[in-house]
């Protein structure tokens, strides 16, 4: 008995010993890193905005499970080890520019260690007391899912049967926005949108793009055609933020515009199913005056044809600035054969500076390139689009498609489009003269 307690009493010595800086590498190897300590607040910051449980999920839109707790995420030890090694994980798909988007995302070569380092321990939950307090959600029943709060007008798609034996379909939905919906003209500084319907382990809303037509536009079933930014209000998959303008700036809704919505369901198909769907986007209203307008254009072309079989296709597209303008998002919108996008300016002085480089284009996520502080780009400055396809058999059979025809422009996902979509405000000559 005695002999035990000295060999402990010797052991923990030796413990101290090391710990004390004698043998650093030693200690570090020893230090064991927990869930509770370490990996939990990586994952609160990086990961748990999408991976929330059913129901929560901003735009409602869901990642397949919830990694909010230590029992949550233990199963998955493996898996996001794996997921986050080949940087898949948190998704996000631009190199260039860094630290100007507000919602860029990604783990730094530290933080992936950990991950690796825990999961290489056995995914240890450690001492819950060091546990980082349970993340905020702050879409919640009161506000009506709705992270931004509770919107000044919420517009509803009607309810509609997603049938059983639908496995991938598209829907184009309008709704007018009567007096009763919208009384008068107004602006707006934030949308959300909510997907809705969740079915436990299924994909169902694989995303979901609006738009706005202006008072006596026509609606036209050739979404993202001709009619040029008649998808304005962005697409979200997988867990995209809402969409806010910064202060003074803002978006002119009127009264008799007609909101878009296109829903591309994705589940198995089979008897029991079907669901219904009923997606909504929630308006926030400026409280004061704005002084810049935010519109939405794309920069794209319709006349390309992508050949069979044909790796690294090019198609390019080009625009130069009449006003001198602020630039707030870029959004490359492609389908399945898409492997690239990129933005280029060049300034009147001819310098060139990336805008946006996407080196790595994944039509499932239709990312928005939301830049921090709006971006001045002087009048006379062109901006160069360029997006790369791939038609080949290797990637045909990834995506499903049929690399055997040559790809021209249409709104069906086996078709193809390039349209490099930008929120922009040009600046009235007015506006220039009473800035300080
Ligand atoms: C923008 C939303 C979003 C963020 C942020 C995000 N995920 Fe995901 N995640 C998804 C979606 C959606 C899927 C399912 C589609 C897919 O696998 O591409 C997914 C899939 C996964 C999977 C694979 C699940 C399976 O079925 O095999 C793992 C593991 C994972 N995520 C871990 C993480 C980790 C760890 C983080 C943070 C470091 C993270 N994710 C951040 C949305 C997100």
């Amino acid at each position: 008995m005695t002999a035990l307690v000295r060999l402990s009493v010797f052991v923990a010595a030796v413990a101290a010993f090391a710990w004390g800086g004698l043998l650093p590498a030693a200690a570090e190897a020893a230090e064991r890193v927990t869930y509770y300590e370490h990996v939990a607040p990586i994952l609160q910051e990086h990961c748990v905005s999408c991976h929330q449980p059913a129901g929560q999920n901003i735009g409602s839109l869901v990642a397949p499970m919830s990694l909010q707790t230590y029992e949550e995420a233990r199963p998955w030890a493996r898996s996001i080890a794996r997921k986050v090694k080949a940087k898949e994980m948190p998704p996000w798909f631009a190199d260039a520019p860094k630290g100007v988007f507000t919602n860029e995302r990604g783990l730094s070569n530290k933080e992936i260690s950990a991950i690796l380092t825990w999961v290489d321990s056995g995914a240890p939950a450690g001492d819950k007391a060091v546990a980082p307090p349970r993340p905020v959600v702050s879409a919640n029943a009161e506000s009506g899912g709705y992270s931004l709060g509770k919107p000044d007008l919420i517009v509803k798609m009607p309810r509609y049967f997603v049938n059983d034996d639908a496995q991938d379909v598209q829907g184009t939905f309008h709704v007018k926005l009567t007096d009763d919906l919208l009384p008068r003209d107004v602006t707006v500084r934030a949308w959300e949108f909510r997907a809705g319907t969740y079915l436990a382990r299924q994909d169902t809303v694989h995303h979901m793009c609006g738009g706005v037509l202006d008072p006596g536009d026509v609606p036209s079933d050739e979404l993202e055609g001709k009619g040029a930014g008649n998808l304005a209000l962005g697409c979200i998959a997988g867990g995209a933020e809402p969409q806010q303008l910064p202060d003074g700036f803002g978006r002119d809704l009127k009264k008799g515009s007609t909101i878009i919505f296109n829903m591309h369901y994705y589940k198995q198909a089979g008897a029991g199913t079907g669901y219904w769907n009923e997606a909504e986007i929630g308006f926030y209203l400026v409280k004061e005056p704005v002084r810049y307008k935010v519109r939405t254009k794309a920069i794209g072309t319709f006349g390309f044809d992508i050949p069979p079989q044909k790796i690294n296709h090019r198609v390019g597209a080009a625009e130069t600035l009449e006003k001198d303008t602020y630039v707030l998002a870029y959004w490359p919108h492609a389908h399945l054969r898409a492997t690239a996008a990129r933005y280029v300016a060049t300034y009147p002085d001819g310098r060139k500076e990336v805008l946006l480089n996407v080196p790595r284009y994944d039509q499932s996520w239709q990312v928005t390139y939301k830049l921090r502080e709006p971006k001045l780009l002087p009048k006379g400055t062109r901006i160069d689009v360029d997006m790369m396809f791939d038609n080949s058999a290797d990637r045909g059979a990834k995506r499903q498609f049929n690399p055997n025809l040559p790809i021209q422009f249409g709104a069906r996902t086996q078709d193809e489009m390039m349209l490099g979509f930008l929120s922009y405000a040009e600046v009235e000559q007015k506006a220039t003269t009473q800035q300080q």
